[in-house]
């Protein structure tokens, strides 16, 4: 049965009437999820970027029933078996010095007590994020972001300044990499410069972009950044809140450049979605200021043991299953068979990925590049592609004119394959719409 009364409770990102009726979910194994009617989907968006090890983990599910049966909750000022031991695999798996956790109940809210940390380490207030940016739902940290959502709640926290991102493909200052000297990070010193250095705390940025256009940025990008912020004493901090654990084929993306922020902000693939869990995670420099400064700072369901254990689980089976190693191979293989959709499609304008992130950008005219949902009326050709590949049995984050695309790390080049395939019939279909 299909989830049929929508009375009792909303539906986020939506207009309740476009996405009714709502697919009922009943079980998951692996890559693999099975709805109330026993249709199967390939889960090429693992939900929400989140379940990284694949749905119904042996492991994670076993030890969150063992710390079940042994202690649900227990106050924030206790520590737990659990807590200490992802305490201490956190600090071992980050970069540089990276060695103390603040724990959180979701991204957002990782994202708000890493501004907050920010702010009372440096005694400034200004953050500067970007425009295509997501960093979460709450009040601070949807003003951080640049996404439409924080335009459309209408209200927006001050001392935010943005910058414009390493988007390439649709280039802010109309350059063209690598003649550019990546201008989008070098700029970033006049603007330091014009809202005053002593003003700002902290740069907010995603290694990988994810919702907002999924934007992998230059290999000169965040080393050029790590160098202005250090020149002004302004903390970087890296919201990995999608790209950690695993994602992008290393523990943590800021790996591939080899810069060590000075926070990172994660949650999603830390417990794989199994429980609600986020974290930051900091360098020695700022954990020590807390030291003998009090901390104002946490929640109800800070370090809650049953999310420990699952994140403790979780880190565990990431190394013991290969999964990191899988998600860097895999990435070649997404990457390449992306490449080759786009060879066969104009409505694809380009292909980007880090890993197994990936965001697949449409066009109605490949001459002019206007975004897809332009020529389809607004919204209409978005929840039109999100009915269909959910028709042919896959599930795949669809939203504005992007496909993103982040399947469980465990995922197989024949899967990927599979995909591709339903990806390539329901994009031939979208340009037949657009001829006629
Ligand atoms: C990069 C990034 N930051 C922050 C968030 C917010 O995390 P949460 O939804 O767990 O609050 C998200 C969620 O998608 C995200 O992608």
């Amino acid at each position: 049965m299909q989830g049929a009364n929508r009375r009792y409770d909303l539906i986020p990102w939506a207009a309740q009437n476009a996405v009714h009726p709502v697919t009922r979910m009943e079980h998951g194994d692996g890559a693999y999820i099975f709805d109330s009617e026993g249709r199967k989907y390939l889960d090429f968006s693992a939900q929400l970027v989140n379940v990284n090890l694949g749905h119904g983990h042996a492991k994670v599910v076993r030890a969150i029933q063992e710390q079940a049966a042994r202690l649900c909750y227990i106050g924030p000022h206790f520590t737990t078996e659990a807590r200490d031991a992802l305490g201490a695999k956190l600090a071992k798996i980050a970069p540089g010095d990276i060695a103390t956790a603040f724990f959180t109940d979701s991204g957002s809210e990782a994202n708000e007590i890493a501004m907050t940390i920010a702010r009372l380490v440096t005694g400034r207030r200004k953050i500067m994020t970007r425009y295509r940016s997501y960093h979460g739902t709450t009040s601070g940290a949807l003003s951080a972001s640049g996404d439409p959502r924080r335009v459309a709640v209408g209200y927006e926290q001050p001392n935010v300044v943005r910058i414009f991102d390493p988007y390439c493909h649709r280039c802010s200052f109309k350059l063209s990499y690598p003649e550019c000297g990546v201008h989008c990070a070098a700029s970033v010193e006049e603007v330091i410069q014009r809202e005053g250095p002593e003003q700002i705390a902290a740069l907010l940025a995603e290694p990988m972009t994810a919702a907002a256009a999924g934007i992998d940025p230059p290999a000169e990008y965040f080393p050029m950044l790590r160098r202005i912020c250090d020149r002004y004493g302004i903390l970087l901090i890296a919201d990995e809140v999608i790209t950690g654990f695993g994602r992008t084929g290393k523990w943590f993306a800021m790996n591939h450049w080899d810069v060590v922020p000075d926070m990172i902000t994660s949650a999603k693939g830390l417990t794989s979605g199994y429980v609600p869990m986020g974290v930051v995670l900091m360098r020695d420099h700022i954990a020590r200021h807390f030291d003998d400064n009090w901390i104002p700072l946490g929640s109800t369901q800070t370090a809650n043991p049953i999310a420990c254990a699952a994140a403790v689980a979780a880190l565990d089976a990431y190394e013991e299953d290969g999964l990191i190693e899988n998600a860097a191979a895999m990435g070649v293989v997404l990457s390449d068979s992306l490449e080759e959709l786009k060879r066969g499609h104009a409505c694809i304008s380009d292909v980007r990925s880090l890993g197994l992130l990936a965001c697949v950008e449409l066009v109605s005219d490949a001459e002019t590049g206007e975004p897809l949902s332009a020529k389809f009326g607004h919204g209409d050709s978005i929840e039109w592609i999100k009915r269909r590949v959910l028709e042919l049995g896959l599930e795949v984050r669809v939203s504005d004119h992007f496909i993103l695309i982040g399947p469980p790390l465990c995922i197989t080049a024949q899967e990927i394959a599979w995909a591709v395939t339903v990806l390539d019939e329901i994009l031939t279909e979208v340009e037949g719409r657009l001829v006629q």
